[in-house]
């Protein structure tokens, strides 16, 4: 008898509930099981970079900025969000960012960068994007970038990372290499304005008649991907990236063209660890134009508030990646801790 039908069998008769009661009596908890997968990931970005007040948990180390989104309406046929229709211009608040939980990292660092903006459609809908500039994330799932991030916390007693259990861990967990690989391979950029940034998460594109298709945003720079040579990454101010940024914008704008990549049958739409083959169709549907960026250090319109890469309009819905899921609760526990 599967232990199923006998808990049945006891929970029908009055005997069996002092015995049911007794069989589930709750196991205490540790005070991690309580917490969400939210939380324990934001306790682990402290845990590796400590808690710097109002500082965001991760892309600590950022800059506001605005502009103009201005759609091309080459996606109209595939989605009915009014964000991309043609001839929409769009005012746009931004944030460019350096990965990770320290305000003070330096901007050669090897990490990520982020761009974030929100934008609004002509009848008031939201859309924000939230883009790093590798193709890849750093882990498959959620429980995955928490092992990633724990094993990346230094012992309290040593105040040292243990190196070992790091290579370990990296060796146990092939879902982290791409991104380790890409950003091997390339160097941090030279400017805000010379890198790419990427969705990495797909979504799914909506048409008037319900038809779906997954899809993956790039924003291509303009100017280029550059990225900082070997002298330039050893001689460059720690915070050069706000007054490079500052010093070509009082030149001209920053601008990107705004690309979607349309998923192929069998490719991977809810992974956000594996790359689609270069040669899926890919459109223009948009130019996204930076013009201005806020003083350093000083706190803009884009602070005090999060961007959620999944308000989106009416006609594109978030896939089922379950890195995608997650962020805007994540986000939402970074945004309640930085008062702290
Ligand atoms: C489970 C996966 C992820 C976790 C746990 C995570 C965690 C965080 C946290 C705690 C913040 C600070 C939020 C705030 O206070 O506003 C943040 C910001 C950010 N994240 Fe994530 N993130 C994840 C996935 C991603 C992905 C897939 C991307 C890009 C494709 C991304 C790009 C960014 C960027 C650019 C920022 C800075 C946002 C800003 O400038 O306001 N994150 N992330």
């Amino acid at each position: 008898m599967r232990p199923a039908s006998i808990l049945g069998r006891l929970l029908r008769g009055s005997v069996a509930l002092a015995l049911a009661a007794t069989l589930f009596e709750p196991v205490p908890a540790s005070a991690s099981d309580q917490k969400t997968i939210a939380e324990q990931l934001v306790d682990a970005f402290e845990g590796v970079f400590g808690v710097h007040a109002g500082a965001r948990r991760s892309g600590a180390k950022g800059v506001c900025a605005t502009g103009e989104f201005i759609a091309t309406g080459a996606a109209a046929h595939l989605t009915k969000a009014a964000t991309l229709r043609e001839g929409v211009r769009a005012p746009v608040l931004a944030r460019f960012s350096v990965g990770g939980g320290n305000p003070n990292a330096p901007d050669a660092s090897p990490s990520v960068r982020g761009l974030s903006f929100a934008i609004e459609g002509p009848g008031g809908e939201a859309h924000e994007f939230v883009l790093i500039n590798a193709p890849v994330f750093g882990a498959r799932t959620p429980e995955s970038f928490l092992t990633f991030l724990r094993v990346r916390q230094a012992d309290p007693a040593t105040g040292r990372v243990n190196a070992e259990a790091v290579a370990a861990a990296n060796a146990a967990h092939p879902d982290w290499a791409p991104q380790m690989a890409y950003l091997r391979e390339n160097a941090p950029p030279a400017s805000y304005a010379t890198a790419p940034y990427f969705g990495v998460n797909s979504f799914v594109l909506v048409d008037a008649a319900g038809a779906r298709r997954h899809a993956r945003w790039t924003f291509e720079p303009v100017a280029g991907r550059v990225g900082l040579t070997a002298e330039e990454r050893a001689s460059r101010p720690r915070d050069f990236l706000d007054t490079e940024l500052r010093d070509r914008l009082g030149r001209g704008p920053a601008e990107w063209r705004v690309l979607l990549t349309l998923a192929a049958p069998g490719d991977a739409v809810d992974d956000a660890v594996t790359a689609w083959p270069a040669d899926r169709e890919t459109l223009q549907v948009g130019l996204l134009r930076i013009t201005a960026a806020d003083a350093a250090g000083t706190k803009g319109a884009c602070d005090g508030r999060f961007f959620n890469p999944t308000l989106l309009p009416d006609g594109i819905e978030p896939s089922n990646d379950p890195i995608l899921t997650i962020r805007a609760e994540v986000y939402a526990v970074s945004l309640s801790r930085r008062s702290n």
